[in-house]
């Protein structure tokens, strides 16, 4: 029996993963981050020198492991959480999340992990695909110019200093791919709530998922 699953989708710098991590955090629950699974199995084919554009080439995932923990991914036992940011894995993680076959592995493994107990799940295609069956969606929204200021910020926060033009067109370049792929489009499931974020702080946004979250549970609990 699964616990309270709630699906947070979004485009990339809408401040999932930030907003995810606080929410679970707040109550105690999962936090699993899918964008991260993808971007490991997209360092792993790097790694591996795999020709990344051939679908047969990612048979290597039937035996690798990924783990998702506390916040932390690990491929074979070794933390990638840093590497997985990497720029190479940025600019290749759209064409390899993009295949079914890898898509279908990182389904599995996620709808596995959901099974644990209370969750936040963020990603793509979680309220549309991984738990069609959640008991809250959220999909995240905030212009692209927002999105970029926030990527650039953290950009810097790390030491890396991308030019501004360059951050906004790998966020538009990555819309793209991420919203025109056949498999599992970046999509709005019909029952999901959405959120602007562009003008609100991080706690403005946990602040009103964790009352729709506690509306849920009361509506539940009725
Ligand atoms: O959230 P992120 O930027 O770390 O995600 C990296 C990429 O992974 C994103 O460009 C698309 C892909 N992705 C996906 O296809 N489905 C998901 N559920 C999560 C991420």
């Amino acid at each position: 029996m699964p616990g309270f699953q709630v699906a947070i989708d979004g485009p990339a710098g809408s401040g999932k993963s930030t907003i995810s991590q606080k929410v679970a955090r707040k109550l105690n629950w999962t936090h699993i981050d899918t964008g991260a699974m993808y971007r490991a199995v997209t360092l792993k084919a790097l790694e591996t020198g795999i020709e990344l554009s051939n679908p047969d080439a990612y048979r290597f995932l039937e035996t690798l492991n990924i783990c998702y923990d506390k916040d932390r991914i690990y491929l074979e036992n070794r933390d990638v959480s840093e590497d997985i940011r990497s720029d190479a894995v940025t600019d290749n993680v759209s064409l390899v999340s993009s295949f079914p076959y890898v898509r279908d592995i990182l389904v599995k493994l996620q709808r596995q992990a959901a099974m644990i107990g209370n969750v936040v799940m963020d990603g793509r295609d979680i309220g549309t695909v991984v738990l069609p069956e959640a008991d809250l969606k959220i999909f995240l929204t905030a212009n692209v110019e927002e999105r970029a200021k926030r990527r650039y910020a953290e950009h810097l926060r790390k030491g890396k200093a991308n030019p501004m033009k360059k951050v906004i067109d790998d966020i538009k370049t990555r819309d793209q791919k991420d919203s025109t792929r056949a498999s599992s489009p970046l999509r709005m499931a019909d029952d999901a709530i959405e959120l602007d974020t562009t003008y609100l702080t991080v706690d403005d946004v946990v602040d009103k998922i964790l009352e729709l979250i506690d509306k849920k549970e009361k509506e539940h609990g009725d």
